[in-house]
């Protein structure tokens, strides 16, 4: 890559993740999945539950971008680089969905934004460097841990917010889908101390946007 095109690359990360972190009304291609949905009003005790856990989830999905942004930049194989510019675009609705709810139930969004994208792109890009196979493992790997995630989120939401459990219930069947197709490209199981150490910043992650 000559100097050129180097810094003509580097603006265009720099716009997609301002993009990201700044878009308020997100133009998606599927309608929210909670649009026709007109629950229960919520007490203000299940609003503050449902709005800190969208919240975690919508810092996953602002580190979702960042993970597949980086993993594109490094990525080798076309195909791979298709998928995760596919699967990247299918994180876009998530985030609007996540933002939608987030607005509906009055939570600003993690104060530490900015941090998820970052940190989660500089991840994705070195494991990129790694390779397809294993970039692509990793992908697998984060997508089933971000699955079993959201199976906590609706163990835990309060019964009656069916329009956040509608969005997580589509998350994650396309979290499902991302990881099979990772797989079925050919993405390896990742080692033990990995997936552990995957799940010890996704801990780091969750419990922050949480609270912050
Ligand atoms: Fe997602
Ligand atoms: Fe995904």
């Amino acid at each position: 890559m000559n100097r050129q095109n180097f810094c003509d690359k580097l603006i265009e990360e720099f716009d997609r993740g301002l993009r990201t972190l700044t878009k308020s009304s997100r133009i998606t291609p599927r309608e929210n999945p909670a649009k026709d949905i007109h629950g229960t009003e919520l007490s203000a005790q299940e609003m503050q539950l449902s709005g800190r856990l969208m919240r975690v989830n919508h810092a996953g999905e602002i580190a979702a971008q960042g993970l597949y942004h980086g993993q594109a930049l490094t990525a080798r194989d076309e195909t791979t680089l298709q998928q995760m510019r596919v699967s990247a675009k299918e994180e876009e609705d998530h985030l609007a969905w996540c933002e939608q709810r987030l607005n509906e139930l009055q939570t600003p969004r993690s104060m530490i934004t900015p941090l998820w994208y970052i940190g989660s792109y500089a991840i994705g890009a070195t494991a990129g460097l790694f390779g397809d196979k294993w970039s692509l493992g990793f992908v697998a790997e984060t997508e089933n841990q971000v699955e079993t995630h959201l199976q906590s989120h609706l163990d835990k939401l309060p019964i009656h917010d069916d329009k956040s459990r509608a969005i997580i219930e589509m998350m994650k069947e396309d979290e499902r889908r991302h990881g099979d197709a990772a797989r079925n490209l050919g993405g390896v199981d990742l080692p033990k101390p990995v997936q552990k150490g995957m799940q010890a910043v996704s801990k780091i992650m969750t419990t922050g946007a949480y609270w912050v």
